[in-house]
């Protein structure tokens, strides 16, 4: 048994930061920003998390020309869901009509949606289900601290979904291999978020992100370079049989690095970091989409994808695409209308941030 993708869908909310935009509260500039990422802008959302999956699931339902109560699964694969209890998946099984699935939270942070892919299909391919909703979604915007310029600068909002279904035939998710790097896990880290806090703490913690973006590039290289050289190993597929790479979209950098030395032809990797920035869990099927809306999946055509994320998290798998690249029908999902600009939308955070290290250069007390 295989687990077929059938449907595709995203979500990328209308507001736009752009590189000069940082640059007006920060210490930055868009040359800067562009030739150490590739980055030109990224996305900011002005809803909860949930309602980008909604939007992306709705579409990827209606692609796939399916009736949501079809679903079994909902898996919502994100490092920042809309609250912890309950899971952000009965949002989505609620607001898309799925009566008859279950669904669970997935977070093992960037890698979030390569591991629900991995974990839907192995799901079907045991039989305990037929056809599942997987989600790839990130709200990262409300807890940057964009008084750093280091971490601030790379990421972006925005979701996408696939809906995967039972097949006898040889498509869909056809292997993967997922590892994690020892002793990494403080290299992109937002130390106690989550019930790690004593009670004094509860009202005067802010959200910091430990990030050491060089030690970060070298591993992000080295774990999904393993990955896909071991996905490869077990699957027997050839480098030259792979005919389109889909990896993790942070740094087009280490885009580059992989594919070189993957002996990838760029012009077969697919690169949208420059539009998204990197949103985490949703940079994978926001780039199969976009790869889908411009033509560059063909039907029949083996994929390879690469993911990593804070853990460190490394992953790849083989993807077999089927006869059809096309959507069976369009969904009229849409987001409700967002009256602000991006600088706006996060400007109260932006402001906190500039009063918060004013305290603390003037040797006040915070977090
Ligand atoms: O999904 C996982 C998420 N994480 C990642 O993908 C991170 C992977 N790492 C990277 O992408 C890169 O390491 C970065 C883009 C984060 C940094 O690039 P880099 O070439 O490694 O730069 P660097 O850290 O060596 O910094 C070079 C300089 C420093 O100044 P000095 O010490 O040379 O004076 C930084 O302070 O650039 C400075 N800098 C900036 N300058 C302008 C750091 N951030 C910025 C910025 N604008 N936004």
């Amino acid at each position: 048994m295989f687990a077929e993708i059938i449907g595709w869908g995203k979500c990328a909310p209308p507001a736009i930061l752009t590189n000069s935009d940082l640059a007006t509260f920060m210490d930055t500039s868009d040359d800067w920003i562009f030739s150490r990422t590739g980055i030109r802008q990224r996305h900011i959302s002005h809803v909860p998390g949930s309602e980008m999956a909604r939007v992306a699931s709705e579409r990827a339902i209606a692609c796939a020309d399916i009736d949501p109560t079809e679903i079994d699964l909902v898996i919502y694969g994100s490092n920042s869901p809309d609250e912890m209890i309950p899971n952000s998946a009965s949002i989505i099984v609620n607001a898309v009509g799925a009566v008859n699935a279950t669904g669970f939270d997935l977070n093992s942070a960037c890698t979030s949606f390569v591991y629900a892919l991995n974990v839907a299909t192995d799901m079907i391919k045991a039989g305990s289900i037929k056809t599942a909703l997987v989600i790839g979604v990130e709200k990262t915007s409300t807890i940057m601290d964009w008084g750093r310029r280091d971490a601030s600068v790379l990421f972006g909002d925005g979701g996408g979904a696939v809906v995967i279904k039972a097949t006898e035939e040889a498509l869909g998710l056809i292997d993967a291999k997922l590892s994690t790097v020892p002793n990494t896990r403080d290299m992109i880290q937002m130390p106690r978020m989550g019930f790690d806090m004593s009670h004094a703490e509860m009202n005067s913690y802010y959200y910091s992100m430990n990030f050491k973006g060089q030690d970060i590039f070298k591993n992000a290289v080295k774990g999904m370079n393993e990955a896909c050289d071991a996905v490869l190993k077990k699957t027997g597929i050839k480098k030259s049989e792979i005919d389109f790479f889909v990896p993790h979209q942070a740094n087009v950098r280490i885009i580059q690095t992989l594919a070189k030395r993957m002996d990838f032809d760029i012009d077969n990797v697919m690169v949208c970091v420059d539009r998204y920035g990197n949103t985490s869990a949703a940079t994978i099927p926001l780039a199969l989409c976009d790869a889908l809306e411009e033509g560059r999946i063909k039907p029949g055509m083996t994929l390879l994808t690469a993911t990593f994320g804070a853990g460190l998290t490394c992953g790849a798998g083989i993807i077999k695409w089927g006869s059809r690249t096309t959507p069976l029908r369009e969904s009229d999902a849409e987001l409700p209308p967002c009256d602000k600009t991006a600088l706006e939308i996060i400007g109260p955070s932006i402001k906190a941030a500039e009063e918060r290290y004013a305290d603390e250069n003037s040797g006040g007390a915070s977090s």
